[in-house]
């Protein structure tokens, strides 16, 4: 059922509903949640099904396209994905004209939006052709741009792709490789990448998603819309989370804070301070995300010196809050972000990072929300409605 929140309104001929806690504005076919009883599916399909036994290339072709491909489609579709890599040289300049400390997200957007100054047909969203090209365009080119804006804030030159690797281990390699050496890939590395922008890959109307779908609406362009979309998830209330959980740990490691305590500053709101990685609009329940990225944190951990000292905070955290009645009443459990934080910090990346990890892997959904909203025919441009709650008419000064 639908349940109605208590600010829903009725206000003459609006609805009043901050959040759009309980206005559906589209249809889709694309995922499923559960948010109760903690059930997410993409196309039909378990997440848990999809974690153990796909890849993300695969999944990438299950949303866009909405069915799993055959051992052929699949072939075609990595093929083309990986003959699309390379960026235009002039577009590598600009990762010039940012300040050397720039978070890589603005970077990340910026870059998105400026492909279409370079890809000039995709300007027309209804040709197919270009849509179907603006596809493979941002799968390929977005891992490399973010690796770009990784490698610039270290000083470090940029690489070349190198298309004998898919996107996850050229990935690895645009940003841990060193031009001078042979870059060595860890097998059970990418595997965790791979499953976690499998985990990320969509999550049917969320902000970056709605807002994807509302620049669209006006007919804008796919690069247009997504990196509308890049820069909704950089608010730590949605993808920025997975940063801010990290600074969280840390602070407690570093001040020497019990959980204990830490959740005390938590309930009584002091300073506004939340225990991030927790609570989501829509999970009343564990998100099962988060349970297969637990799994993959302890093994990632087990291999790496140092980190598991944050992640035995976070488990701490993890039991306090479980068996707390603030977070049983408000049914707040961890999220999706809740871990990530810990094992992207295990795999070498900077903090900085985590939210494009994130965007990295959201993008095929994105992407697949975007194609399905521009097919559909009962399409409107987005414009919401408002209560005025300003002054009534009054007249301008007279001198
Ligand atoms: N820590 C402490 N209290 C919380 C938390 C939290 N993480 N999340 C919600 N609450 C409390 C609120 O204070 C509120 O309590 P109140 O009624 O006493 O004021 C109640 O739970 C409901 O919270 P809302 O903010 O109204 O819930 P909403 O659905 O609007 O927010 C959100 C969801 C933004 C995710 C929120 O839970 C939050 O801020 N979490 C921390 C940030 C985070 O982890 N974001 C990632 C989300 S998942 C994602 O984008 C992948």
């Amino acid at each position: 059922g639908f349940a109605i929140a208590p600010l829903l309104k009725e206000t003459g001929n609006v609805t009043y509903d901050p959040g759009y806690m309980n206005t559906a504005g589209v249809k889709s076919a694309i995922t499923y949640i559960d948010g109760d009883q903690g059930i997410l599916r993409y196309r039909g399909y378990p997440i848990e099904q999809l974690a153990e036994k796909s890849s993300f290339i695969e999944v990438s072709y299950l949303l866009i396209y909405g069915e799993l491909p055959t051992a052929t489609q699949l072939e075609e579709f990595d093929t083309k994905i990986r003959r699309h890599t390379l960026l235009h040289e002039e577009l590598k300049g600009f990762f010039d004209g940012f300040p050397r400390d720039a978070h890589p997200m603005p970077v990340l957007s910026s870059a998105v939006s400026a492909l279409s100054t370079w890809y000039q047909d995709s300007l027309n969203p209804f040709d197919p052709e270009q849509v179907e090209l603006s596809t493979i365009r941002l799968l390929s080119k977005v891992p490399v741009i973010a690796a770009y804006a990784h490698k610039k804030s270290i000083g470090q030159a940029l690489l070349y792709p190198d298309n004998s690797m898919n996107l996850v281990e050229n990935f690895m390699r645009l940003c841990f490789g060193l031009a001078a050496e042979p870059y060595e890939l860890d097998p059970e590395m990418v595997k965790i990448l791979d499953l976690l922008f499998v985990l990320h890959a969509d999550h049917e109307q969320n902000c970056s998603t709605s807002t994807v779908r509302l620049v669209g609406s006006s007919d804008a362009n796919l690069f247009a819309s997504v990196s509308a979309g890049v820069n909704a998830l950089f608010g730590p209330a949605h993808g920025g989370a997975n940063e801010a959980v990290l600074k969280m740990l840390r602070q407690i490691q570093a001040e020497g804070i019990s959980p204990e305590k830490y959740m005390e500053k938590v309930k009584n709101k002091e300073d506004g301070v939340r225990l991030m990685g927790f609570g989501h609009r829509v999970y009343k329940n564990y998100d099962p995300r988060a349970k297969i990225i637990k799994k993959a944190a302890e093994s990632v951990l087990a291999k790496s010196a140092g980190g598991d000292e944050l992640l035995e905070i976070a488990m701490r955290l993890e039991e306090k809050a479980l068996a707390d009645d603030y977070f049983i009443q408000r049914k707040l459990y961890p999220n999706v972000d809740f871990y990530t934080g810990i094992i992207y910090k295990a795999m070498g990346f900077p903090e900085k990072m985590f939210t494009v990890l994130f965007a990295i892997g959201r993008l095929p959904g994105w992407i697949a929300q975007w194609r399905e909203m521009m097919e559909d025919p009962e399409r409107k441009i987005g414009r919401p409605r408002q209560i005025y709650t300003g002054s009534s008419q009054r007249e301008y000064p007279q001198s």
